[in-house]
């Protein structure tokens, strides 16, 4: 039978894979993925890897893998349906059984339909005769006209009653209005009321660009200074980001963390496009592996007091976790971004910036910390763990630098300090070659499908459309550049069939994923697709998908040609062999 989507996507990220496969397997970590030994074939050493990012699981050794729907129906020896309903029940869900149920996402188009209503209207309220104050307070803040447009502010007015009534007269109803978290309910009367009074707004929009919720700041010093929407079927704290939808066009390179909107806008009005700001709660492993879809490098710039240093520190492995390097950028004179960039201005922020203090530096003083150098005991433990630290470090010099730094705080001579970390390193570098070895191994094996009925006729093509889909999966807005492709340009029917899902599901604003396919798919196909999607690949470019692109239709073209040229040929030889002309 077939689940609505939006029940499926909720089933997926409710059962993240992870934990389902954990309750089966233990898995370590190592980078961004979780190993552990296969629970569908014997063996000794960890070859089966879980990527929580695409919600895959593979083995290299037995060439199983697919999603948690995949992964329960192998393991629990379900049918598809009864899979999908034993993970409706892990997950408290329930299961839509009539089919007709496709009312969520139905739901969630309307809720987006009324956040983007809502936000217009705010927008439109500046210019009302009531808005006096807040734009004494935009100006204040130095928000020029350009921020408030790109950022599309607003104003709540000082009314009980302003948003619900111009939303109800536009077809929304109080439910839909409550739903989305806009209005409360007064629990005697049962009316509904606005939940955003005399408040400067500020929209929040996912990365497709969809009206999700706002925060709204209040104008003078009462409490609670900003509030923002409670969590919805559409908003989700925990998975986005203020400003992430013009961040993820930014050209800079790397992404710039802030804790408020104000500094994320402020930023941005000096020109550094690249500033998003967590929704007042502290950073997640869904925000770090987000933002590792988007860039390689994160610039923390929390505030400076404890609180701030606290959400430093925290922040810092659960980035490192999926791959991206971190900076922890310090201001001295102010106590975050938007009040530096007021006193000190672009240029000097931009200074920062590039002297912003390495993570090198900063874990080595902060390894420091946890340490009473006034002991030997403690000395010791330091410089041990103070070794194995910098033999991470990536160059040559960083590693001479901080291991005579590392000396010097643990009263060690230098030559006794490089001496440990390089033995650290030399350790590592070992274990790092024999993984790396092991991996160039399976890549090259693994470039053909393990089923003998999936091999590639077209390698060069196949590999193209591997990278296609591979991109798409982790960018669906790529779906722009896909001009010219359809499933018949696919070489491998497979990957047409799924390139096809895909795109009537980003039509519909759907996530991709691999649960989609779950129903269509033989399970030697689903187990190569997987294969195929976990390998790592070069940071995603639009270059990189164009020239997949190409190749894909380069290659089509060729097969037509080639099918036309036999066609001719073979009437040709009918033609000599019957002994008469014409066509
Ligand atoms: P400005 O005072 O406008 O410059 O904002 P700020 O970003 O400097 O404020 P602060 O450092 O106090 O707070 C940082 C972030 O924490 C804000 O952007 C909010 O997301 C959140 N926050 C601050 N105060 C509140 C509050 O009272 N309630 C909630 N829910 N969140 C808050
Ligand atoms: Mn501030």
């Amino acid at each position: 039978m077939a689940f609505p989507s939006a029940f499926l996507d909720e089933l997926n990220s409710r059962n993240p894979i992870e934990d389902v496969v954990g309750q089966y397997v233990a898995l370590t970590r190592k980078g961004s993925n979780l190993f552990g030994l296969c629970p569908f074939h014997g063996e000794k050493t960890a070859s089966f890897s879980v990527a929580p990012e695409k919600g895959i699981y593979y083995c290299f050794g037995c060439h199983k893998g697919g999603g948690v729907i995949n992964f329960i129906m192998e393991i629990e020896n379900l049918s598809y349906p009864d899979a999908v309903r034993f993970l409706a029940k892990r997950a408290g869900l329930e299961v839509p059984e009539d089919g007709t149920n496709q009312s969520q996402y139905k739901k969630k188009e309307r809720l987006w339909a009324l956040c983007k209503e809502s936000a217009r209207f705010f927008n439109e309220q500046l210019r009302s005769p009531n808005a006096g104050e807040v734009r004494a307070y935009i100006a204040k803040r130095g928000l020029s006209r350009a921020t408030v447009t790109r950022f599309g502010l607003g104003f709540a007015p000082n009314a009980w009653s302003a948003l619900l009534d111009a939303m109800t007269a536009k077809g929304f109803t109080k439910e839909e209005l409550y739903d989305a978290g806009l209005v409360l309910q007064n629990r005697e009367k049962g009316t509904f009321y606005d939940r955003f009074r005399n408040r400067l707004m500020f929209p929040i929009i996912d990365v497709r660009g969809n009206v999700i919720g706002f925060g709204g700041r209040v104008m003078d010093d009462s409490t609670p200074k900003y509030l923002n929407s409670p969590e919805t079927i559409i908003f989700n704290k925990r998975r986005n980001l203020f400003a992430m939808n013009i961040v993820k066009k930014s050209k800079q390179g790397f992404i710039i963390l802030t804790e408020g909107y104000m500094d994320a806008i402020a930023l941005h009005q000096y020109g550094f496009d690249c500033a998003v700001a967590s929704l007042g709660t502290s950073l997640t492993q869904e925000h770090a592996d987000m933002l590792s879809k988007y860039t390689n490098e994160i610039v923390l710039t929390y505030d400076g007091d404890a609180a701030g240093q606290n959400a430093t520190q925290r922040a810092i492995p659960m980035l490192e976790k999926t791959g991206l390097r971190v900076k922890v950028l310090r201001m001295q004179g102010a106590k975050d971004p938007d009040e530096f960039l007021k006193k000190y201005g672009a240029d000097r922020f931009k200074l920062l910036l590039e002297g912003s203090e390495n993570q090198a530096e900063y874990r080595l003083r902060s390894l420091r910390m946890k340490f009473d150098l006034t002991t030997d005991e403690q000395k010791v433990e330091f410089a041990k763990q103070a070794a194995e630290l910098i033999s991470t470090y990536s160059t040559a010099v960083e590693r001479e630098i901080y291991g005579v730094r590392a000396a010097e705080m643990a009263g060690l001579s230098p030559e006794t300090m490089k001496l440990e970390i390089g033995k650290a390193f030399k350790r590592r570098a070992a274990t790092e070659k024999k993984t790396q070895e092991k991996r160039d191994l399976e890549i090259a094996a693994a470039r053909q499908p393990r089923a003998r009925e999936l091999r590639y006729d077209n390698v060069r093509s196949a590999m193209a459309e591997e990278g296609v889909l591979r991109m798409l999966l982790r960018e669906p807005a790529l779906f722009d550049r896909t001009g010219g492709l359809t499933e018949e340009t696919f070489s491998v029917p497979m990957f047409g069939k799924v390139f096809s899902v895909w795109k009537q599901r980003h039509l519909e604003d759907l996530p991709l994923d691999l649960s989609c396919l779950a129903e269509g798919l033989s399970s030697a196909e689903m187990s190569h697709l997987t294969g195929v999607l976990q390998k790592q690949d070069a940071p995603l470019s639009d270059d990189a998908f164009d020239d997949c692109v190409r190749i894909i239709r380069e290659e089509y073209r060729h097969a037509q040609v080639s099918d036309a040229s036999s066609l001719r040929a073979m009437q040709e030889s009918l033609r000599k062999k019957k002994g008469y002309g014409g066509t």
